[in-house]
C-alpha cells in the first residue's frame, strides 16, 4: 500500500515524492514525505475517526502555536481542503507537518531511564494542558461515552449474559465477578471540570528530543476533546507505570515512575485543584476497573482488532489475558493507595 497518487498531488509540492511508510502506530497508516527539503507526515486515519477531527486538530495546533508550543500543523492542500478521501476506501487522508524527535514504545528503552522520561513526558503534557486553558473551541469529532465507565460495565454484564455457552465463560465469568462488584463501588467524579485534554497519552505519542529525555510535543492528536483530568493523567499513568505492558496478567504499578510523572507535572506548570488533585488515584483506579471491563466483555464478544495472532488461539484469549493484566493493575492501585497519594500531596499541596 502507499498514498494513492490522487490524493498526494491534492499538495502538488509533495506529488513527485515517495512516501515511506513511518512509525509504529497500529490506528492510522503512517508514511513519511520529503519534497525539497520539507517533510510531513501523511495518514489514512482510521475508520473510527471521522474527518471532522482534523478541524480540531487544526484548531487545537494552531492555538499551542500561538502560545510558542513546538507542534506538527495540520497542512491543507492547495485549494485549503484539511483532508482528502481514499478513492478506494473512502478513508480520510490527511497531512501534518513533521517534527524531528523520536518516539518510543516503552517508556525504560535504553540508554534513557524510564523516570527521565516520565518526569519529561509529564511535564510537556502539563504546559500542554496550561496553553489549552483558554482555547474556546467546540469539538466537531466527539467519541461519545469514551470514558462512561458505567456503560462500559454494563456491556460486561451483557456480555457474560449473552455468552453463556463461550469456551472462555467460565473464567471470564469469574473475572467479570469481580470487576462488576468493584466497579459498582467507584466514586463519582462526575462533578470535576471537563479540560481540553489529548485523550491517548501512550509514551509513543510523546516525542522526544532524539538520544535525550527532553519532551518536544506531543503527537496523534485523533484523541483531542474535553474530559477529566484524572482520566487524562489516570490513563496516561496506568500505562506509564506499567512498563511489562499490557499483554501480562502480573501487573504492577511502579510508585517511582508514578511519583516521576506526577512532580514532573508539577514542575511542568500543572496545577490541578484541589478536588482534581486527590481524585488522580481514583482516576488511575477507575480507567483500569474500566479497561479490565472492557477487555473481558471483548474476550467473550471476540471483538478487539489488536490481538496477536502468533502467542494466542484466538481474540478471546488475548482479551482475556489484557482484562487480568488491567485488572491486576487495578488491584495494586488500590493496594498502593496511601503511598500514591503521599507523592500527589506532596507534589500539589
Ligand atoms: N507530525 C509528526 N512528526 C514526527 N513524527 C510523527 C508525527 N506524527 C506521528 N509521528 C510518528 O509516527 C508515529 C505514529 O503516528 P500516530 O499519529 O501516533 O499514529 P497511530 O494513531 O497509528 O498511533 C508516532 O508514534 C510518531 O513516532
Ligand atoms: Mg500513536
Amino acid at each position: 500500500m502507499t498514498i494513492p497518487s490522487s490524493v498526494l498531488s491534492r499538495w502538488s509540492r509533495f506529488a513527485a515524492s515517495t512516501p515511506r511508510p513511518f512509525g509504529t502506530g497500529l490506528i492510522n497508516k503512517t508514511y513519511l514525505v520529503e519534497a525539497g527539503g520539507e517533510r510531513a507526515v501523511f495518514q489514512r486515519l482510521h475508520p473510527v475517526f471521522a474527518a471532522s477531527v482534523n478541524e480540531d486538530i487544526d484548531a487545537v495546533t494552531r492555538h499551542l502555536e500561538r502560545k510558542g508550543l513546538l507542534t506538527p500543523r495540520l497542512l491543507l492542500t492547495d485549494d485549503g481542503a484539511s483532508s482528502v478521501d481514499d478513492p478506494e476506501t473512502g478513508r480520510p487522508w490527511r497531512a501534518l507537518s513533521y517534527v524531528e524527535g523520536e518516539s518510543v514504545d516503552r517508556l525504560d528503552t535504553p540508554p534513557i531511564d524510564g523516570t527521565a522520561r516520565a518526569h519529561a513526558a509529564a511535564a510537556l503534557v502539563a504546559r500542554f494542558h496550561t496553553a489549552l486553558e483558554d482555547l474556546d473551541w467546540q469539538y466537531r469529532h466527539v467519541r461519545v461515552g469514551v470514558h462512561d465507565t458505567d456503560k462500559h460495565l454494563f456491556a460486561l454484564d451483557d456480555a457474560l449474559e449473552r455468552h453463556g455457552a463461550h469456551r472462555l465463560w467460565q473464567d471470564a465469568s469469574a473475572l467479570g465477578a469481580q470487576i462488576l462488584e468493584v466497579g459498582a463501588t467507584l466514586p463519582s467524579l462526575a462533578a470535576l471540570p471537563l479540560r481540553h485534554c489529548h485523550g491517548d497519552l501512550k509514551i509513543s505519542n510523546v516525542l522526544f528530543e532524539r538520544g535525550t529525555s527532553r519532551g518536544l510535543c506531543l503527537v496523534d492528536l485523533d484523541t483531542l476533546g474535553r474530559m477529566i483530568l484524572p482520566f487524562e493523567l489516570g490513563d496516561a499513568l496506568r500505562s506509564w507505570c506499567n512498563p511489562r505492558g499490557e499483554d501480562v496478567d502480573d501487573a504492577d504499578v511502579d510508585v517511582a515512575i508514578f511519583a516521576a510523572a506526577v512532580e514532573g507535572y508539577a514542575a511542568g506548570g500543572g496545577r490541578p485543584s484541589a478536588a482534581e488533585a486527590s481524585a488522580l488515584v481514583d482516576g488511575l483506579f477507575t480507567i483500569c476497573v474500566e479497561l479490565s471491563a472492557r477487555f473481558c466483555a471483548d474476550a467473550l464478544d471476540e471483538s478487539y482488532f489488536g490481538w496477536d495472532e502468533r502467542r494466542f488461539p484466538g481474540r478471546g484469549e488475548h482479551n482475556l489475558l489484557r482484562a487480568r493484566g488491567q485488572w491486576a493493575l487495578a488491584q495494586a492501585a488500590a493496594r498502593r493507595r496511601s503511598e500514591l497519594d503521599t507523592v500527589v500531596r506532596r507534589a500539589f499541596g
